[in-house]
């Protein structure tokens, strides 16, 4: 099968210097070896990590309440047409993060390619601690990573080219069709969301309560079979004892297992479109770099997992 790669070295969604070196952890601890030589995938794209150095402005002032927000539309904008390049040739693509603010390219990259190839409306799987569907008018920390659902399902809009104006009807999803699993890190104005659209979001309590197998079938229905998925995991929403060199770590997360299990189940689908691993940071380390090596092993865990590698 064939896989398009995008390394995305980029943490401008965020404060914290670091996550835009995880591309180059993941790789180099021999994730894309792997998926060449143990589960058979043609990888296109090669092991360049992009870091769009050349697309950041010099000066990038707030706007309406972002940070570096020319940035991170620039650099999402391109994003966007690496990813559909990608799936308009009918690749499965894999974006290794970077911070999740570069979902907004990702997913406006592969939603139109979807659209364009199968006549399809995308789902999105979104694993995280986090809902990251505040507008930037509800965003407390007025880091765009904290924002991407809002402008990927239209909730945030903005006309001007230069702040996310060139995401289109094409590039959206619906919020129909978006399922949150994992969550116990969410805003009171992001419940105000969840709440008044009704989105489907399975909470860690909901994981408590039901167990992963029973969440994973009540995720998986509410999408529907047969329909193109886009899964967007954050490895924050594992546990810290898991992954501890992440910027926003919340206790009581995911075990590795779960994690794990939840990608088995899309890959089972048949239906994965696109996978983005985001949030690995390797700088975020204490006391020692064991918490690094560790977080890059779940995180190329997750990955093989939803693109097939199987127990048994
Ligand atoms: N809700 C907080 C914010 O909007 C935290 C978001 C964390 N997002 C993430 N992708 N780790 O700032
Ligand atoms: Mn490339
Ligand atoms: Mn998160
Ligand atoms: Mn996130």
């Amino acid at each position: 099968e064939e896989l398009g790669i995008v390394a995305v070295g980029f943490s401008g969604g965020q404060c914290k210097p670091g996550v835009d070196a995880a591309p180059s952890a993941l790789i180099e601890s021999g994730l894309l070896t792997q998926l060449r030589e143990e589960l058979g995938y043609k990888l296109h794209g090669d092991d360049t990590v992009h870091l769009y150095t050349d697309l950041v402005p010099a000066s990038d002032p707030p706007f309406r309440n972002m940070k570096n927000p020319r940035a991170v539309s620039l650099v999402t904008k391109r994003i966007a047409e690496q990813t559909y390049a990608h799936a308009k040739e009918g690749r499965l693509v894999l974006t290794l993060g970077g911070d999740h603010s570069i979902a907004i390219g990702t997913i406006g990259g592969t939603a139109k390619a979807i659209r364009e190839r199968l006549g399809r409306e995308m789902a999105v799987i979104w694993v995280d601690a986090h809902a990251d569907i505040n507008t930037p008018e509800t965003s407390g920390s007025g880091n765009i990573h904290g924002m991407p659902v809002s402008f990927l399902t239209g909730l945030a809009r903005e006309e001007n080219e230069e702040f996310f104006g060139w995401l289109k009807e094409d590039n959206l999803i619906s919020v129909k069709k978006l399922v949150y699993i994992g969550l116990r890190d969410v805003d009171a104005g992001e419940k105000r969301i969840l709440r008044e659209h009704g989105i489907k979001a399975f909470s860690m309590f909901d994981i408590d309560r039901h167990g992963i197998g029973r969440v994973m079938e009540m995720a998986l229905g509410h999408i529907g079979n047969d329909t193109p998925i886009h899964l967007s995991f954050d490895v924050d929403a594992l546990d810290p004892m898991w992954a501890p060199s992440t910027g926003t770590p919340v206790r009581g997360g995911l075990t590795l297992r779960e994690g794990d299990y939840i990608c088995e189940c899309v890959h089972e689908t048949g239906s994965l479109v696109a996978v983005d691993l985001v949030e690995v940071n390797p700088s975020l380390a204490s006391p020692n770099d064991i918490g690094a090596h560790e977080t890059v092993r779940a995180g190329c865990s997750i990955v093989r997992c939803a693109l097939g590698e199987s127990l048994l």
